[in-house]
């Protein structure tokens, strides 16, 4: 059962007969190992985001026991190890800041430690993205494992997405519909079982990144975290990891262009995060796959949506799963995939779901009649975005995918909340709202606050849609004619730095084109007169400003993209 392979890189630790082996040996062996389990059987980390301060991995011990008792079964060493869990309900000022940062943990563990293979366990947001970055810079054999959306929401009857919910009834609140205390009972109604959002938010959207770019076993993405079918297709993944071992399966032979080009087709059918965007192009960065922003403009924008979920559509994660979950969706867009991508179980693509049964067409619709044409993220560019900006017009609004208005800006957000509902604040619903110094650098972090609150005034005449531009990131599971990723961002002297209020700004989702009124050389003297804003002194923040990439590169570290590999590291004793 057990393949003993010398040339392991875990026995470079554990199968020396040395002073060095006696010692990585003797103090592994303290929880009761017995002496077979160094004897060059593929040893399986298991890359761990569990933490209370991520409510949505907070069920991960429980996740890893199951990916253990498959490892063992297998015949495999199972050693599970934390990393840094970015939590995205509390990290500040954005979870966003710190998966560079994180990705860099999961690297260096993996590399560092007497590891053959990776069990990535990801869920909430930044986990996912993070894991699969640090993973891909080592490109040892790697399956990923994602905790699993939560139950469907429910309140006062009615089904309720996490995200989603809070936005539509914050607006409520905010225009008089609804009482603070129905607001305060929702809390408790939303989020009610373990997991991360139900929503086609950034985690239900990185978790179907995952399966579509084949690092995962088949149906993960939709399985509900406390469904004990997750828990199943954990030890499954514990099972597999090991054969994946002993293959030598490593993730450079599954995270091929092909495979990314399935997922940034996916995207455009589960009507998914815009968050995607980014964490892809980093992902690609790692690996070493040629990924651009332009890629979803050619490859994807004209594709439908096919799933019925929150934010676009009326329908939970759970509902998803229930209706076949993602290999049902992918088996209906198979045509337009490369079936011969590899995944992790050894099957391609096109093995796994070529099979799969839809139960409900009302949540998994077929191409023939698709929920909504036309759905994929759109790349937008003019002198306003001459590196890129992103928008998710399935989430739009459309009568104001082509629109022209004044611009209203706003420096930062803080300006923004102190100035929104001002009734003489001097906007009207036909007005561009501009958010500024929210990017990368800016925020710094980049931040999900390009879904702009809309004046309370405009709110009060039942309009809940208008043109709202930045160079923040927006939560997945929020919705809206939001123009996203503003590349190059304001805070290095992009033209967003450049705008004023009472300017013209023209977006033509249409001809991807994002243009403001003013002629080069007004714009030239304005940058004249611009200043770049104080860089941290010092830590993190200050290696994040001097380091991040554009939004349109990934936003990852200059010095990360790339991989390593996993030679092992020199001994320290
Ligand atoms: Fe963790 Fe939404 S807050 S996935």
């Amino acid at each position: 059962m057990t393949t003993k392979n010398s040339i392991r890189r875990s026995q470079a630790w554990f199968g020396q007969q040395d002073r060095d082996g006696f010692v990585h040996r003797s103090w592994t062996k303290k929880p009761g190992y017995p002496d077979d389990a160094f004897d060059g059987r593929p040893v399986i980390g298991i890359c761990n985001t569990w933490s209370e301060l991520t409510p949505c991995n907070s069920h991960f011990r429980e996740l890893a026991e199951f990916v253990k008792h498959g490892v063992l079964e297998a015949g495999g060493f199972p050693l599970e190890f934390p990393v840094m869990s970015l939590g995205e309900t509390q990290l500040r000022p954005t979870a966003m800041l710190f998966r560079n940062l994180a990705s860099m943990d999961v690297e260096e563990s993996i590399r560092g430690n007497p590891i053959d293979g990776v069990v990535l366990l990801m869920g909430c947001d930044k986990t996912t993205p993070a894991l699969l970055m640090g993973a891909a810079s080592c490109g040892l054999p790697t399956i990923g494992v994602s905790g699993g959306p939560m139950l469907n929401g429910k309140f006062r009857g009615q089904d309720i997405g996490s995200g989603t919910g809070v936005w539509q009834m914050s607006e409520m609140v905010r225009a008089g519909e609804m009482t603070q205390a129905a607001f305060t009972e929702a809390e408790a109604c939303m989020n009610r079982s373990a997991g991360h959002c139900m929503t086609m938010g950034t985690a239900s959207t990185m978790a179907s990144m995952v399966e579509a770019l084949g690092m995962s076993l088949p149906g993960n993405a939709a399985i509900p975290a406390p469904d004990t079918r997750r828990n199943r297709l954990a030890q499954l993944s514990g099972r597999r990891i090991v054969r994946m071992v002993e293959e030598d399966l490593g993730m450079a032979r599954i995270l091929t262009r092909h495979a990314f080009e399935n997922a940034v087709r996916v995207l455009a059918a589960i009507g998914g995060s815009t968050n995607a965007v980014v964490h892809l192009l980093a992902i690609a960065g790692r690996i070493g796959v040629p990924l651009k922003l332009e890629d979803w403009d050619q490859l994807a924008s004209e594709l439908p949506c096919l799933l019925d979920l929150q934010p676009s559509g009326r329908f939970l994660m759970e509902d998803f799963y229930y209706a076949g979950g993602l290999p049902a969706l992918m088996r209906e867009m198979l045509p337009l995939l490369h079936g011969d991508a590899l995944t992790v179980n050894g099957q391609t693509i096109g093995e796994n779901v070529r099979d799969a049964p839809c139960y409900n067409r009302e949540v998994i619709c077929s191409m023939d009649a698709p929920f909504k044409p036309n759905a994929g993220i759109v790349i937008l560019k003019g002198n306003l975005a001459p590196d890129g900006a992103v928008i998710k017009p399935s989430a739009a609004s459309p009568h104001l995918l082509t629109h022209r208005g004044r611009a209203v800006v706003f420096d930062n957000i803080e300006e923004l909340r102190s100035r929104i509902d001002d009734d003489a604040f001097d906007i009207d619903e036909h007005c561009v709202m501009v958010l500024r110094n929210c990017g990368p650098r800016g925020y710094p972090g980049m931040a999900e606050v390009g879904n702009m609150p809309l004046p309370k005034k405009i709110l009060k005449k039942g309009i809940t849609d208008m043109v709202r531009i930045s160079d923040a990131r927006m939560s997945g599971t929020a919705y809206g004619t939001v123009v996203l990723h503003t590349s190059p961002e304001a805070s290095i002297g992009g033209p967003l730095a450049l705008v004023r209020d009472g300017d013209m700004i023209q977006l033509d989702v249409p001809r991807r084109s994002l243009h403001v009124e003013v002629d080069d050389a007004e714009l030239a003297r304005r940058r004249t007169r611009w200043t770049a804003p104080p860089a941290p002194e010092r830590g993190y923040v200050r290696l994040y400003v001097e380091h991040v990439q554009q939004a349109h590169l990934g936003a990852d570290f200059d010095f990360l993209v790339g991989s390593s590999g996993a030679l092992v590291p020199r001994e320290s004793h």
